[in-house]
């Protein structure tokens, strides 16, 4: 497995979509058989990304091997991967729909619309914590316990995956989905779907 390759493709793929940028967000791949962590570097275009770029970190020291200066938030990666031993990659963003709950500290709950199964129709909110500290990750373990997403307090969002295929696919899929809910309630009241909530 190419784990830097892996990476490049699908950080360049979350620009191209519009849930990272230069100064926002973060994607990881773990090896847990290698307990290395591939993640994206700090304060860095994804666009533009090469795979010597990528930073490797030992997982369990946090030690630096190689690549630039890796990303400020690998201790919320960290907290993500400890606390879900099923899923090995992980997006941290700012995407704009999931990130205007985080600033009101709102869960988003939406049970009209077939995606939002994903989360069970709830993405929890966790409290601010000072981005870059363990701090942000206060909580996660519960939220992310039956759900690949939750939002952080003021701040953003984390999703978490057994690939980052699936990764990118839920998060895009669930920002998409919160941008059709926000737009939908500025027209009148969501109609919820049938024994949405019976089937989890
Ligand atoms: P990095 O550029 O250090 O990855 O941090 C960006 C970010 O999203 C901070 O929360």
């Amino acid at each position: 497995m190419d784990y830097k390759k892996e990476l490049v493709e699908y950080a360049k793929l979350c620009e191209i979509k519009g849930l990272v940028n230069a100064l926002e967000g973060n994607v990881s791949i773990l090896d847990r058989e290698k307990n290395l962590l591939y993640i994206t570097p700090t304060g860095t275009r994804k666009a533009t990304l090469e795979e010597e770029d990528v930073a490797v970190l030992e997982f369990d020291s946090e030690k630096q091997l190689s690549g630039k200066k890796a990303s400020s938030e690998y201790r919320l990666h960290k907290a993500a991967y400890l606390a879900r031993k099923d899923c090995n990659a992980v997006i941290h963003s700012h995407c704009e729909a999931l990130t205007s709950f985080a600033i009101r500290g709102e869960d988003v709950v939406c049970d009209a619309m077939a995606l939002f199964r994903i989360v069970k129709g709830r993405a929890k909110c966790l409290p601010y914590g000072q981005p870059g500290t363990v701090e942000i990750a206060k909580g996660i373990e519960e939220a992310i316990s039956d759900s690949p997403i939750c939002l952080l307090g003021n701040h953003g969002v984390i999703c978490i995956a057994p690939t980052l295929d699936k990764c990118e696919a839920w998060l895009e899929g669930l920002e998409g989905a919160t941008k059709t809910m926000l737009l939908a309630k500025q027209s009148g009241e969501l109609k919820p779907i049938p024994g949405f909530w019976e089937q989890f």
